[in-house]
């Protein structure tokens, strides 16, 4: 067999009336009725109906048929014919004609599969394969014929045309495509590592990179100007729809740029890899700071896709006689709200009242909220006869409120509970509602988040600790001055998910030793995990910033999976698990002791069973 005598399933038309075809692929379904078999031949390209025939398959092809089953590899040779009117078969772009074979080989048989891979039916109206409950588990733990399913071998090529688009755009700008080690060292980005034993040197680790954020600015000392990557990350953190232990990043890197250098090439980057799906994005994308974001979405992440935007109105309420309101405001507490335009008629009392203010707000954190509906002009609920004309009057105003609206405010002595809850809530309604347009993308610069935040009553880095800081005069011991610093840093946002993030970095070793101070990282511990680092930007690093993209994620978002997991060919499930290979298993004491983890003298635990010395 060559490839060059073959012929691909997926392409025959009309046009190929008569040809004599030669075709491999696997047996996607039969239909077998009784003297003639029809199967549909499935090959990367697609699908043609093969029928064996008496009438023109000899005897002895039409007994080998009889033995064919579902996913049997085959290569079938045959005259293409058109099918007769009404035989047609609209659920497949090959559907008007079929191939009258007559040889056949049986190329390899297979065993019963475990769930049905077809997705097209053979006849017209018909449903495809009946769908059957298949849990992921099973899906991936035979990700093999998981991966035959036309749908997830197209989002595997979309993938890589994706990536072939992305790789075209940086290659024009003057960007190298450069790897970096996987076996290093601990580059902090907030998850904990993967750790990979060493042999030569027991009881010492090698961590997996969680991105290759340190190597790619020592290329940037290095004097390569412009690099990217797509590089593999592991984390290990908790899992959730669009997140792997193990990704990948577009992650790029550039010297003597500002922030309009990474904006642009990432716009004319995004804008491409859109396009494949025929997405058409229009730039510059809009930029919002963490501030406004956080003020008027509650969010980092905020979904742009409609409006719903918070309105202030603690000050409305500043003499107020309303109790509650009173007690926050005077506890030094705000008070925000939105309007959900025009859905009195789709929220009732009951469900505002029972559902959000007793249930599904006190979720997110608040207390609970107020609600007023809005008719013959005034604003209506079981509070409102505590406000006073004048604030009605206001609360309509600023609200911009009209008959048939919705007005839900959150009030609470802590910002952050006011911003976080009406975020979610915004979001909650928004979904419910129906209020979230399909089809539509709309990507966001969030920019100047807080270089650091306060955690667990240390500081930390809202990014990494080599994001560089809005300005460098500030006291490494005053933490007030410390919280008031912003970064150089922007996320992409599209649709309220991150699809990326990068920062122009820190490229004086003196700036990068006081923010390790400010993190409270002692000097040994600093010059044990940075100090190849901080000595590199020693020796003229040159001012630099970058980016990374999460792939899975884009990818995943341009073709609407509802999981990153359907666009990655061999992912872990939500348990960190790979069932196809039941990776991580346990090793031989044997590999222990090689790497100094265990000394089978000394006897010792493995796998929660005691184990013998010797
Ligand atoms: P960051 O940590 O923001 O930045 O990661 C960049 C992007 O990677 C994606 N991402 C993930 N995708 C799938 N699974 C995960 N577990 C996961 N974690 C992150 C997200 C995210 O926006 N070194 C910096 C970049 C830089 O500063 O240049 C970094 O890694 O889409």
């Amino acid at each position: 067999m060559t490839d060059k005598e073959r012929t691909l399933c997926g392409v025959l038309c009309d046009r190929d009336a008569e040809r004599r075809v030669f075709l491999t692929g696997w047996v996607d379904a039969l239909r077998d009725h009784g003297d003639v078999l029809f199967i549909h031949l499935r090959d990367r390209s697609g699908i043609v109906q093969v029928v064996f025939d008496p009438r023109h398959t000899p005897e002895t092809v039409m007994r080998l048929a009889d033995s064919l089953r579902v996913e049997f590899c085959l290569s079938v040779t045959g005259r293409v014919v058109r099918r007769e009117q009404g035989t047609e078969n609209p659920h497949i772009p090959t559907g008007t004609v079929e191939v009258a074979a007559d040889e056949l080989v049986i190329l390899n048989t297979s065993k019963p599969i475990p769930f049905a891979i077809s997705e097209k039916a053979m006849v017209a109206g018909a449903a495809a394969a009946p769908a059957e409950a298949v849990t992921e588990d099973m899906r991936l733990a035979y990700r093999y014929l998981d991966l035959r399913r036309p749908s997830m071998q197209e989002n595997l090529m979309f993938r890589h045309r994706v990536f072939g688009k992305a790789r075209a755009v940086l290659d024009d700008l003057g960007f190298v495509e450069i790897e970096t080690p996987m076996l290093t060292k601990s580059t902090p980005e907030g998850a904990r590592d993967y750790l990979v034993p060493s042999r030569i040197y027991p009881r010492r680790f090698f961590a997996l990179p969680q991105s290759p954020q340190l190597f790619k600015q020592l290329l940037m000392v290095g004097g390569l100007e412009r690099y990217y990557q797509f590089a593999r990350c592991f984390r290990d953190e908790d899992l959730r729809p669009n997140r792997q232990p193990e990704f990948t990043q577009l992650d790029m890197e550039a010297s003597f740029i500002d922030e309009s250098f990474i904006r642009d090439t990432v716009e004319a980057l995004v804008q491409a890899m859109f396009g494949e799906k025929g997405i058409e994005l229009t730039r510059p994308f809009p930029r919002m700071t963490w501030h406004e974001a956080m003020d008027r979405m509650g969010t980092d992440r905020p979904d742009t896709r409609f409006d719903m935007q918070f309105v202030e109105a603690s000050d409305i309420f500043s003499g107020t006689s309303y109790g509650i309101f009173r007690e926050i405001l005077r506890g030094g507490g705000h008070i925000k709200g939105i309007n959900v335009k025009g859905q009195a008629g789709n929220l009732s009392k009951n469900v505002l009242q029972n559902e959000y203010a007793k249930v599904i707000v006190p979720s997110f954190g608040a207390a609970g909220m107020t609600w007023m509906k809005i008719a013959g002009g005034a604003p209506e609920s079981n509070i409102v006869h505590f406000f006073s004309d004048g604030e009605r009057a206001a609360l309509m105003e600023r609200f911009n409120a009209a008959d048939g609206d919705v007005i839900i405010m959150i009030a609470d002595t802590s910002y952050k509970i006011v911003v976080g809850a009406l975020g979610q809530l915004r979001l909650h309604l928004a979904d419910r509602l129906g209020l979230i347009p399909s089809g539509v993308y709309r990507p966001l610069w969030v920019t100047d988040f807080p270089l650091f935040t306060r955690s667990r009553g240390k500081l930390t880095s809202n990014h990494h600790p080599f994001t560089a800081p809005d300005r460098d005069d500030f006291d490494p011991g005053d933490e007030a001055d410390l919280l008031s610093l912003k970064s150089r840093s922007y996320d992409l946002v599209v649709n309220g998910e991150e699809l990326g993030g990068g920062s122009m970095r820190i490229h004086d070793a003196r700036l990068q030793r006081a923010i390790f101070r400010c993190l409270g990282l002692p000097e040994d511990e600093v010059e044990e995990r940075f100090g190849f680092f901080l000595r590199a930007l020693e020796y003229g690093a040159p001012p630099h910033g970058g980016i990374a993209l999460g792939m899975d994620r884009v990818v995943s978002m341009i073709l609407g999976t509802d999981s990153i997991r359907e666009v990655i060919a061999f992912p872990k499930n939500r348990k960190a698990f790979c069932p196809l290979s039941e990776a991580p298993s346990p090793v031989s004491r044997r590999q222990l002791s090689d790497l100094g983890l265990l000394d089978l003298d000394a006897g010792g635990w493995v796998d929660g069973r005691k184990i013998m010395g010797g």
